[in-house]
């Protein structure tokens, strides 16, 4: 990717909207749990502040659907940023009405602006023309620094960078970096290349496994779409999670994958989806009725950890089984600590396996954790993202 960078340009004394992913979770005191989105955009929001720019921050958050709700606004988010950078940042009660045009007017050189929600307004997610150029009108660069958010083409990810028109559009650090490392990865892998898969759905995943077929070397398969693989193998699954539409499907997968398709060899499952139920460690495909498999067995995270431990390059993407009910985090955590123990080029993505190397501790010791779910499943699915490709080429404004 040669997309023109927000260090190329000079923004002293300009207005530079950026597209920030601050979609962070939130407690019930509306306390962010994990403020790793905000974190990793910091180096192009300081970049902008420290060259004298004026910065316009916008962001979405939660699903709120065109409703405005309290619930869901951005401003803890911005006082996140103000303690993280020690100054403030103004905040802005609209996103294109009267308070943000007024706020954004009196925005002196190295002040920051932060908008309300975007999905507030329901013209953020069909894309309204309208409103990609009231936003663009803001600014005289606008930048895209929101990775978790470039598989979308809302209006402030696609319309707003075809209403800037001749005026710069460039890609921030946060996700020239991502897209390097999981396009680098896939395109260039240091070999043995091992996907691991997990979650809980086989459809989530499909576009997926059907791209790493022509890429990876092995693809190990846990979480509960391991069942739905089962099944189409005959096997018992007693009460676990399973998609019956699914199972022709992944049928064609195995036959496609033939060797390099890696499933469970044995099950630890309990008779409910409860802490305290009865649990047993069966084969796979031997799951008694009344049980339901709740993570992968530990033969079969000893099976995955060797493979792990031989290869060159490691992509994660889902727990491998339930994760936040102990113990059937076990499996999850082996193959955690297989990655972190392992010299290969690692990179996490997703949400939820993102949060389990957090939970462990092994953010160092892996080479990088996204900061996109579906933005990087879709990477991985072998998509290009349109909200970057309508960005300014390197060459383009070069001289
Ligand atoms: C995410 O967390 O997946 C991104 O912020 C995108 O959010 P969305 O899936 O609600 O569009
Ligand atoms: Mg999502």
């Amino acid at each position: 990717m040669a997309k023109l960078t927000i260090n190329d340009v000079d923004v002293a004394g300009k207005k530079v909207l950026m597209r920030v992913d601050f979609n962070v979770p939130l407690d019930d005191n509306l306390q962010i749990t994990d403020d790793r989105r905000i974190e990793m955009a910091l180096p192009s929001i300081k970049s902008v502040i420290e060259r004298g720019g004026r910065l316009i921050l916008a962001s979405h958050l939660g699903r709120p659907k065109g409703v405005v709700n309290p619930r869901l606004s951005l401003a803890p988010a911005a006082t996140r940023l103000a303690e993280i950078l020690g100054k403030p940042v103004k905040f802005a009660t609209d996103i294109v009405g009267p308070d943000a045009t007024a706020k954004v007017a009196a925005l002196q050189d190295g002040e920051i602006l932060v908008l309300e929600n975007l999905s507030f307004d329901e013209r953020e997610k069909s894309g309204d023309e309208l409103f990609s150029s009231q936003l663009a009108e803001f600014a005289d660069i606008y930048c895209n620094n929101a990775f978790g958010t470039c598989h979308r083409e809302d209006a402030s990810m696609y319309g707003v960078a075809l209403a800037m028109g001749g005026k710069p559009k460039v890609v921030g650090s946060l996700v020239e970096k991502e897209i390097t490392y999981l396009s680098d990865v896939i395109s260039n892998p240091g070999r043995p290349f091992v996907a691991i898969l997990g979650g809980a759905k086989v459809s989530d995943k499909i576009k997926v496994i059907e791209n790493l077929i022509g890429i990876c070397d092995q693809i190990l398969i846990g979480g509960a779409m391991a069942y739905t693989f089962s099944l189409a193998q005959n096997g018992n699954v007693g009460n676990s999670l399973v998609e019956e539409d699914k199972v022709e499907l992944a049928k064609e997968l195995i036959t496609k994958a033939g060797d390099k398709l890696v499933l469970p060899i044995d099950t630890h499952c309990g008779d409910d989806f409860k802490q305290d139920c009865n649990k047993q460690v069966v084969p796979a495909g031997e799951i008694p009725n009344g049980f339901e498999g709740l993570d992968i067995g530990p033969e079969t995270a000893k099976k995955f950890a060797e493979i792990i431990k031989s290869s060159k390059t490691v992509v994660w993407n889902g727990p491998m089984g339930v994760f936040e009910m102990p113990p059937f985090d076990e499996g999850t955590k082996v193959v955690a600590q297989a990655i972190a123990d392992s010299d290969a080029i690692s990179i996490i993505g997703g949400g939820d396996s993102a949060a389990a190397i957090a939970q462990l501790g092994f953010e160092d010791s892996v080479t990088h954790v996204s900061t996109g779910g579906g933005a990087s499943l879709a990477m991985l699915e072998g998509k290009s993202f349109a909200a970057v490709e309508v960005l300014d080429e390197k060459e383009t404004v070069a001289s």
